[in-house]
């Protein structure tokens, strides 16, 4: 069965904002399928196409695809208002206008009220050690879920069902947020009706979506899993606390989404040519300097959901390393490399220094990585403006050697290089669907 597997999912391997957005959307003219399987609207995946700029929350990045189908599985987290905003701002296109081909778990968690105030309260408490969260109730969300108490897409599509534990659960965060965290209390009249319009907006689309995922991939379908946030942004493997909620790495695919392990194949990793931070936590090749202020002004380094500038620092290969590592990854989609024209020299953080000592692997503790010095070797730069390149041979001997000393930093070839936001802005050395 395995020959006919036609499967790839595409994680990103640093701390979010890879580029994810743009290389799924291209992956996806290929695709039958694409799915997102963990997450919520944190992610921000920006696509432009035609010169148009789409920005897309929930809905998986095939939606411009008018042959691909979109799939939100188990694993993500929902704000229904969100996603019914995201969908009328679609249809208001154009896209997406057969409904069957946006399929929603039944699954889902949902991201409610609540869940965005205790967000915001907690860390408006925490101050100077603040997470520096996205504001959308991630975290609070996943808590629920664990503690099972959380409501759910097939809740949200039982009106009398929803009704009853919303107002269960209001009572109890109501109780949280004014005794703990000192916040105003929530109306329950105020927010159910709304929801529960947006659950009647939502019931067409909600069905057993890993039923659907099982079936296309036994098909020999092409199913594109995409990933959001990054490996470093992973509750497990990331830099804890300061990560997001969800796994981030391709292991997530099975269990949010659904699917069995001996049904997925290879894994694409997205990397930016240099590294990018949203929000607090440690970043050993953060540049606070002239350098870091121009790769965010030519990267237009600003985050697509909450607009916050970006950190942004040189290229880290233990970060990538770590990355490859943990999620399988098979090949790498280099993003961004426009940005570094004018460099020179443009450095690559081989190594930590970690008390004086040379480390070659990422420590578990924050602390500890926040006292870590990167060891850097030094690359050649190149003046040419590379964001018309259309093959490999085009780009100056100097970029080539950069992107042939990531690849034996990371041990995987480089299989997509990313010169610019466009869809035509790509080299494509080998293929994605094998
Ligand atoms: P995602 O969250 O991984 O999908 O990435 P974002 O969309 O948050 O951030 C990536 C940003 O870089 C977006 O504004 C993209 O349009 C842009 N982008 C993607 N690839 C390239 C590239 O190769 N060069 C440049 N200059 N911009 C790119
Ligand atoms: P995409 O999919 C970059 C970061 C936040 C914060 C931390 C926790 O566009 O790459 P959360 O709201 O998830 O509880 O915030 O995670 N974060 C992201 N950073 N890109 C993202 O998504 C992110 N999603 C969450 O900035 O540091
Ligand atoms: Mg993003």
């Amino acid at each position: 069965m395995g020959a006919d597997l036609k499967s790839v999912i595409v994680v990103g391997l640093q701390w979010g904002d890879e580029g994810k957005g743009k290389i799924v959307d291209l992956l996806s003219v290929e695709a039958d399928v694409v799915v997102r399987f963990q997450g919520g609207n944190n992610a921000g995946h920006t696509l432009v196409v035609n010169g148009e700029q789409t920005v897309l929350h929930l809905i998986p990045s095939g939606a411009l695809h008018a042959d691909t189908t979109c799939v939100i599985g188990g694993g993500v987290v929902v704000d229904p208002g969100a996603l019914v905003a995201e969908l009328e701002a679609l249809h208001a296109r154009g896209h997406l206008d057969d409904p069957t081909r946006l399929r929603i778990a039944q699954e889902c968690h949902l991201i409610l009220p609540y869940h965005k105030a205790i967000d915001q309260a907690r860390e408006r408490r925490r101050g100077k050690g603040k997470i520096g969260t996205t504001g959308r109730g991630i975290g609070p969300a996943y808590e629920d879920k664990a503690a099972r108490i959380g409501l759910r897409m097939v809740d949200l599509c039982d009106e009398s069902i929803f009704r009853e534990r919303l107002r269960n659960n209001v009572e109890e965060k109501n109780a949280y947020l004014e005794a703990m965290l000192g916040e105003s209390v929530l109306d329950y009249d105020a927010m159910v009706d709304e929801l529960v319009g947006h659950g009647r907006a939502l019931a067409p689309y909600v069905c057993d979506t890993s039923r659907y995922l099982y079936d296309e991939l036994r098909a020999g379908h092409k199913v594109l899993f995409e990933g959001a946030q990054g490996i470093m942004l992973d509750v497990d493997h990331g830099t804890y606390p300061f990560v997001t909620s969800s796994n981030t790495g391709a292991g997530a695919v099975t269990s949010g989404a659904g699917v069995p392990p001996t049904l997925l194949r290879s894994v694409v990793g997205i990397t930016k040519a240099y590294t990018t931070r949203v929000g607090s936590g440690p970043f050993p090749t953060e540049l606070s300097d002239d350098i870091g202020d121009r790769l965010r002004s030519e990267g237009g380094e600003f985050g697509a959901t909450t607009g916050r500038p970006r950190r942004c620092g040189w290229f880290d290969a233990m970060v990538l390393r770590k990355a490859v590592r943990t999620s399988g990854v098979g090949a790498l989609a280099l993003t961004k490399l426009d940005v570094l024209s004018g460099l020179d020299p443009i450095r690559v953080c081989v190594g930590y220094r970690l008390d004086g000592r040379l480390i070659d692997d990422m420590p578990a503790s924050a602390a500890d990585l926040e006292r870590c010095e990167p060891v850097y070797e030094d690359h050649e730069g190149w003046d040419a403006d590379v964001s018309g390149s259309t093959s490999l041979e085009q780009m100056p001997a100097a970029t080539r050697r950069y992107i042939a000393r990531l690849e034996e930093l990371a041990e995987v070839p480089v299989a997509i290089v990313s010169v610019g936001p466009a869809r035509d802005q790509t080299v494509t050395v080998l293929p994605a669907f094998d």
